[in-house]
């Protein structure tokens, strides 16, 4: 049986004004009234028989109408608090047969070219099948900081380096070998619960007492809080020899920051003026006077005007803004 796992923690903190606590960049109905997460669940739909979302107390309301819009049946399971994505994937490896093949998706990419993306998990499915733990390598365009790296050689992964600094990401990129994680994976339950198990018994230990605790799906937050926060990258993917990565040969892009968000609207037609200037959330005729890269978000409660190369630290006022609202 194969699930496809849901992961729906993050708020998009860089993503503010358009992203809210209230309403995180998942939910936002900006592309023809279709969120991020609804087109997640459409995309898998047909590559799974089970669907789980692995969300919160503060979304998983949102989570639950697009399920029902989409007429989707799904285990739900409700963090109380977010622990990362060790303890999310966990949780749902818990839940499910040890032999089932999980699909983990973040709920925030847009992906294009359906084909061969369907291709590249039924890839993956097989050498999940074999008892590996699969990746998907992006050909990285530029020395991001904010991914992790795969050391490829074919489908061996040589080594795994989550989020490394702009030197090394910039010698990651003139070796030629080493592809972006795209933060997809597919396994079997009880492959990634052992691996978990050997490099992170601590995590593997408090996520299993949580989940037995768990009462229709709710965790219990003060048991939560014993987790480790760590993410499923540095836990287990930057260690495990049971590592495959499949090329991820569709076209792939995390809406991450304003940056990103500006790079996929330029690509699909959305114009700039001549100095690279981009309104985003209204049609209203702006003008940029003196002004380069900058881009101008416009919301009904709240705009931010920011130069395209601050996009990372629009999560710094971000807390800060939360507050008042
Ligand atoms: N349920 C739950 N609980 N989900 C979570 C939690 C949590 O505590 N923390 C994060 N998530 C969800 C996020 O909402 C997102 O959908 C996904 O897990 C990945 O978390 P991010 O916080 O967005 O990770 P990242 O972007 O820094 O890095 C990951 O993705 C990159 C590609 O986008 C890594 O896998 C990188 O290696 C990868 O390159
Ligand atoms: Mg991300």
């Amino acid at each position: 049986s194969i699930t496809h796992v849901i992961l729906t923690g993050g708020v998009g903190s860089r993503l503010w004004p358009l992203s809210r606590k209230s309403r995180p960049k998942q939910y936002l109905e900006i592309f023809e009234g279709k969120s991020l997460f609804e087109m997640t669940v459409e995309r898998n739909s047909h590559l799974a028989n089970k669907v789980m979302v692995v969300g919160n107390v503060d979304n998983h309301q949102l989570s639950g109408k697009v399920m029902d819009k989409t007429n989707t049946s799904y285990v739900n399971i409700i963090e109380a608090t977010p622990r990362n994505t060790a303890a999310a994937i966990a949780f749902a490896a818990f839940a499910s047969n040890p032999d089932d093949i999980l699909i983990i998706t973040p709920s925030d990419h847009i992906i294009d070219q359906m084909e061969n993306y369907n291709q590249a998990i039924s890839e993956a499915v097989s050498k999940a099948n074999e008892g590996f733990i699969v990746t998907f390598g992006v050909i990285p365009t530029k020395p991001e900081t904010g991914y992790g790296y795969i050391e490829a050689d074919g489908d061996n992964v040589i080594s795994f380096r989550e989020k490394p600094n702009e030197t090394t990401a910039k010698e990651f990129i003139a070796k030629g070998n080493f592809l972006w994680n795209s933060g997809m994976f597919c396994f079997k339950a009880n492959v990634l619960l052992e691996e978990l198990k050997k490099f992170q018994p601590d995590v593997y230990e408090k996520s299993k007492t949580v989940w037995e605790g768990s009462k229709d799906g709710f965790l219990d937050l003060d048991l939560s809080m014993e987790i480790p926060s760590i993410s499923i990258d540095y836990a287990v993917m930057e260690r495990s020899k049971k590592i495959k990565v499949v090329p991820a040969s569709f076209s792939w892009s995390d809406l991450g920051s304003f940056e990103s968000v500006y790079d996929y609207l330029n690509s699909k037609g959305h114009l700039t003026d001549a100095n690279g200037n981009m309104v985003i959330g209204c049609d209203k005729h702006t003008t940029f006077l003196g002004l380069k890269n900058t881009i101008f978000v416009y919301t009904e409660t709240a705009n931010l005007i920011l130069q395209k190369e601050n996009s990372q630290d629009v999560k710094d006022i971000y807390s800060e803004l939360e507050k008042q609202n």
